[in-house]
């Protein structure tokens, strides 16, 4: 598949709020943008499938949860780093924009799954999508940014600028025969 330009998707928010100092370090073969409605077909779920278990919904179902997530405006900034020879998705991002009541209604960025392609690991695409990530969420007035994260991560985000700060606390659901949806 021949590399698509940006005006030439369906993006999951503008191509501009991924800040210019964190695309103009990238490689000239690799370009970092917003989601696309059609990166089903580029390998999304198999980069995702590096960090932990996929369960591929097939593309309708896929589609559906990216125009979910557009209905909520101004809440998830899911980027891709894409490969232009290839056109196929080498690294990918979340941060999702938590509104609080507290610190004047301030918001909080929370950084979400981000895996690179085992192939392309070590060259700074996990730096460039937490940069990005994290601009976005600056730049959308977020007070702090926080992730979870394994502790053998921990030197990584250390090097992205992160610090370690408090526990990380879960309870997993009880398996049910089917998911509720309130
Ligand atoms: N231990 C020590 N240092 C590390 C590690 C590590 N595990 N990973 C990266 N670094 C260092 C690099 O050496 C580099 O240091 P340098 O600037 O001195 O050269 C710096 O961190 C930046 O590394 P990148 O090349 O940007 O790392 P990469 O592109 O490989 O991405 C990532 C790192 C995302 C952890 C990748 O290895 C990956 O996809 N792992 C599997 C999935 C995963 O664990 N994802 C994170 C889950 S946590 C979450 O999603 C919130």
């Amino acid at each position: 598949m021949p590399f698509t330009l940006d005006n030439q998707l369906d993006l999951l928010f503008p191509s501009e709020y991924i800040p210019e100092d964190v695309k103009s370090q990238l490689h000239p073969d690799l370009h970092i943008r917003p989601l696309a409605s059609s990166d089903y077909r580029r390998g999304h779920l198999d980069i995702l499938s590096v960090l932990t278990v996929v369960t591929d919904p097939g593309e309708d179902a896929w589609i559906a949860q990216f125009n979910a997530m557009r209905a909520a405006p101004k809440t998830y900034y899911s980027i891709v780093i894409v490969d232009k020879k290839s056109d196929r998705i080498v690294a990918v991002g979340t941060i999702f924009i938590e509104r609080k009541f507290l610190r004047g209604l301030g918001s909080v960025g929370h950084i979400e799954d981000i895996a690179v392609d085992k192939n392309q690991q070590g060259k700074k695409l996990g730096l460039r999508i937490i940069q990005a990530l994290t601009g976005i969420s600056e730049n959308s007035g977020c007070y702090k940014t926080i992730l979870n994260c394994s502790d053998s991560n921990i030197p990584f985000y250390q090097k992205c600028g992160y610090e370690k700060k408090e526990n990380e606390m879960a309870k997993y659901a009880p398996p049910r025969s089917q998911t509720p949806r309130l």
